[in-house]
């Protein structure tokens, strides 16, 4: 990015975008031979026709990681460039730590901080306004935002309300502060905590500490008021589209796509409908992926601009609904200037650097273990060790 433009107002541009799937696809029809379900229903109601599903080795930062590196990638930009990584997503990879950070170890991004945020399937939007906020700011200058999700780690399947929603993914995208107007331009976030029991995973918190009883009753799985979430969603979608294209200073005539969230096919046609706008106008993915929380808006919208539907200085709105309740919406200028794809000796030495990190961390690990041992007992210079004779 140049350092021309209009004095000195910064701007946060995407400059790298990629996304991850598990291998495997889930059919409805093979849904159907598990829950109480046909692929009729799951269509007419939905739109869904099949999601990918993690196996035991993909998990959420795998996912990630792997959408991670081809932004990184299409972005031209080294994981050492990185000052911070974002991770949306409602299913980390523990409590603690923080999915983003271990995103950071397998890239090896030394220089970057890293922390996820939780706004359920509204965590793309909020990440990417933390980022660019960031980078208008000036405290930052390049920042890694993911969404990433395996709901289906979650998800009851004995549930036929809620486990043919669900699919698993990861979308990534790279911003680069810059002098040229343009980029991630505005946002609008809500919640409205009040709605919180609609959509909910009960226990493993504080509120319910997982235990034998949670467990075996599945409140570690996803709970869902089906109805009210979609009443819910017809109405804030077009709100947010509306509230974001304001703030910007924009008519929705200015609008040329929309990435929503890719819940359920008629909450989407209801948008276009309150918003008065043709339904191709919206990106709709979700027939083949399901709904993939806080990834779906970043996949949605890497497909969208590998199939040539996001052109030079398009104007796009980004609008996602979800647990919280949240909502919110950004507006973003589509004014991508593209870099020469890595090849050759460029990207086996990219490779390099990834087969680098995965051994730092795992020197870096095993210091630690031989450290303790060495140590042992011993408690660090000034403190005093514990007593084992008390009684
Ligand atoms: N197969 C067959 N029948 C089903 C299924 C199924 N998979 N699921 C529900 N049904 C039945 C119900 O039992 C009900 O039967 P009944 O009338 O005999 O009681 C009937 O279908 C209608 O049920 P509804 O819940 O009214 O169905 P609806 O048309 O509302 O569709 C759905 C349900 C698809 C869940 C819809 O309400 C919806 O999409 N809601 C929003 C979901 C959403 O967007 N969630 C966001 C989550 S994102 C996040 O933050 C993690």
């Amino acid at each position: 990015m140049s350092n021309a433009g209009n004095g000195s107002r910064r701007y946060a541009h995407i400059c790298g975008w990629g996304t991850s799937v598990p291998k495997r696809i889930l059919s409805n029809s093979e849904l159907a031979q598990m829950v109480d379900t046909d692929d009729k229903w799951i269509v007419e109601r939905t739109g869904i026709s099949q999601r990918f599903i993690a196996n035991a080795e993909e998990t959420t930062a795998t996912l990630g990681a792997d959408a991670a590196r081809e932004a990184l990638d299409i972005a031209n930009i080294s994981p050492d460039d990185l000052d911070l990584i974002i991770v949306a997503t409602c299913t980390p990879e523990h409590h603690f730590p923080s999915t983003a950070s271990i995103i950071q170890d397998a890239l090896g991004a030394r220089n970057a901080g890293a922390f996820d945020i939780s706004a359920a399937c509204t965590g793309f939007v909020y990440a990417l306004s933390i980022a660019s906020q960031a980078i208008q700011a000036a405290t930052m200058n390049t920042v890694l935002v993911i969404g990433a999700e395996t709901l289906s780690k979650i998800v009851n399947w004995d549930d036929r309300g809620t486990c043919v929603l669900f699919g698993d993914g990861a979308g990534a995208f790279v911003l680069q502060g810059s002098y040229d107007p343009g980029g991630v331009r505005t946002s609008v976030l809500r919640s409205d905590g009040s709605g919180r029991d609609l959509l909910k995973v009960p226990a493993g918190g504080s509120a319910i500490p997982a235990s034998y009883d949670t467990i075996r009753d599945n409140l570690h799985c996803i709970q869902m008021n089906g109805r009210e979430v979609f009443r819910f969603a017809t109405r804030v979608m077009a709100d947010a589209c509306r509230d974001v294209v304001s703030a910007a200073g924009l008519t929705m005539e200015d609008i040329d796509v929309i990435v929503p969230h890719q819940a359920n096919k008629r909450i989407i046609e209801a948008a276009a409908r309150g918003l008065r706008l043709p339904i191709d106008k919206f990106i709709v993915n979700l027939d083949r992926y399901g709904n993939t929380s806080a990834a779906s808006i970043p996949i949605a919208l890497c497909e969208a601009v590998s199939e040539g539907r996001v052109r030079p200085n398009d104007n796009l709105v980004l609008v996602a609904f979800g647990g919280g309740l949240t909502w919110g919406a950004s507006l973003v200028t589509w004014d991508v200037t593209p870099q020469p794809p890595l090849t050759g000796l460029r990207r086996f030495r990219r490779q390099a650097l990834y087969r680098v990190a995965r051994m730092r961390s795992a020197v870096r690990r095993g210091a630690r273990a031989i450290e303790g041992t060495i140590w042992g007992s011993q408690a660090p210079d000034g403190m005093e060790p514990p007593r084992r004779d008390r009684t």
